[in-house]
């Protein structure tokens, strides 16, 4: 006796197999499923809206005491924390690149509050160099490999003032899913890109 189951399985006819074989379905993109319901923009705008909060005085009692920014060590100290995204306020010192690095599964942005920085890019297969100044804004992606470190200390900046130890160089950032590991990276001689090796952190642009 056939299972009335199976019996109700409809096969397809050679004639429709012939018909999906002419019209394949088109190759959608699938978009990347992130961990984070988050997305860069939302995260431009957290770091736009704390950073005005910094200046407006709403983070003093998160500050060096008595405007002491420290002058040797990058110094940073995180604002906000949840299960979704971290936000750090980072003080910028002279000679203290992050080197090159990535997020690993975390997306990121940045808003600079004060100074410059400068930060260096690889975008495949060479590194691109820009310059974020005060109130400019950048996203970093799934993938991104730079090294930031305060302009000043590498490059000239025409037209805009040093931002010099007692007028120090500040940015916003946020990590979505907070940040948990970072790799690190080396430019080799044949313009790749190799990986050097990978730590668990949680402190924002590397060890400070
Ligand atoms: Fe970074």
């Amino acid at each position: 006796m056939r299972s009335p189951v199976i019996s109700s399985v409809v096969r397809p006819s050679a004639r429709d197999t012939a018909a999906a074989a002419a019209n394949p379905i088109p190759d959608r993109r699938i978009a990347p499923a992130l961990p984070t319901r988050l997305r860069p923009a939302d995260l431009l705008r957290l770091t736009d809206e704390t950073g005005e909060d910094v200046l407006a005085g709403r983070y003093d009692h998160r500050l060096p005491a008595d405007g002491r920014w420290p002058l040797v060590d990058r110094w940073a100290t995180r604002l906000v924390a949840d299960d979704e995204v971290d936000i750090w306020l980072i003080s910028w010192t002279p000679e203290k690149s992050t080197q090159l690095h990535d997020h690993a599964g975390s997306i990121g942005a940045l808003t600079v509050l004060s100074g410059a920085l400068a930060e260096y890019r690889w975008n495949g297969s060479e590194l691109r160099h820009r310059i974020l100044a005060a109130g400019d804004q950048a996203a970093f992606p799934i993938g991104w490999v730079h090294d930031v470190v305060r302009a000043s200390d590498r490059v000239a900046i025409s037209g805009r003032s040093d931002p010099g130890p007692l007028n120090p160089t500040l940015s916003v950032h946020a990590y979505s899913p907070p940040l948990t590991a970072m790799s690190y990276y080396e430019v080799t001689g044949h313009g790749g890109l190799r990986r050097t090796h990978t730590v668990l952190t949680d402190q924002p642009e590397g060890d400070l």
